[in-house]
């Protein structure tokens, strides 16, 4: 059975398995790598690998200020927002959505699990409860979130659950070590997805699977989405695109489902050709 620790890598030295990192609430102000002494912050009781500060975090827009309160990380799960939100976009509940992509996640062996971009992690939470025995990471920017959703986690026994704070374009994870890579409602936010594509492919052991959901580019949405894209850097996404891009990082066997302006896709990690 892998820990957590083993796949994290230390943001100085790049040692995998030097940061002894628990699940649940880490009572501490630093965590010291074995192998070159860096103190890895504890912000809140979770982990920072978001320190120093990269430029996406000093830099935040107006739609990640917004994630960082403590408000709407406190009303993300109620029902205004996001079951609300989804079944206006998708059509679909959120327990239907968890279900498809658990379903998509697929039987293979799913020892180390990272929900990218988690948020108050209900698809963390959804992924812990399906395999108990994997080591499942949630990692996001905003602290509101993450103490949400470790929060969260403990009220609802999921022991298996460690949070981190990290940006999606930096991921702390070890080369070809994770199973499953999930990442929903997030992606459309992000104008590089190339620079994502490439960590996720990074981190995603041969065979390994990436699922996740995101707003799609919609014709009948083309002018605010113009606008959106124009003011605020958002990037919708276009399966074919999106297609090409995963497989100049080595995806392949991807899926592709559009309801209503959600795009939900699944893509593989290639095997390496003997
Ligand atoms: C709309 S929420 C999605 C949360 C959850 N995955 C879901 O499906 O409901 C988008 C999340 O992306 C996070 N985020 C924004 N920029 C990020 C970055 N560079 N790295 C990691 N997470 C980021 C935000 O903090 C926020 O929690
Ligand atoms: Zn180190």
């Amino acid at each position: 059975m892998k820990r957590h620790s083993d796949v994290v890598k230390c943001p100085r030295c790049s040692e995998v398995g030097s940061l002894e990192l628990q699940p649940g609430l880490m009572n501490l102000d630093y965590i010291v790598c074995e192998a070159c002494g860096y103190p890895l912050p504890v912000t809140q009781g979770i982990p920072n690998f978001a320190e120093p500060l990269s430029r996406e975090t000093r830099e935040l827009s107006i739609k990640q200020r917004i994630m960082e309160t403590r408000l709407f990380a406190s009303m993300y799960e109620t029902p205004i927002w996001r079951p609300l939100h989804t079944f206006l976009s998708s059509g679909m509940t959120v327990e239907k959505q968890q279900a498809e992509l658990l379903e998509m996640a697929g039987a293979g062996e799913k020892g180390v699990v990272a929900d990218l971009a988690c948020g108050t992690g209900h698809f963390t939470r959804a992924f812990a409860a399906a395999w108990p025995d994997a080591a499942v990471f949630g990692l996001d920017l905003s602290m509101s979130m993450l103490r949400q959703g470790l929060s969260l986690a403990i009220k609802r026994g999921r022991k298996n659950i460690l949070y981190v704070r990290g940006s999606i374009f930096d991921l702390p994870f070890a080369d070809s070590s994770v199973n499953l890579v999930n990442c929903c409602g997030a992606l459309h936010l992000f104008e590089d997805q190339p620079a994502i594509w490439a960590q996720i492919a990074r981190i995603l052991r041969p065979g390994g699977v990436f699922t996740g959901e995101a707003i799609a580019r919609d014709d009948k949405m083309e002018k605010i989405q113009e606008l959106l894209s124009a003011r605020r850097g958002f990037r919708f996404l276009e399966p074919e695109v999106v297609r090409t891009q995963l497989e100049q990082v080595g995806l392949e066997d991807m899926t592709f489902t559009k309801r209503k302006i959600i795009l939900t896709f699944r893509a593989v990690k290639r095997e390496a050709s003997s």
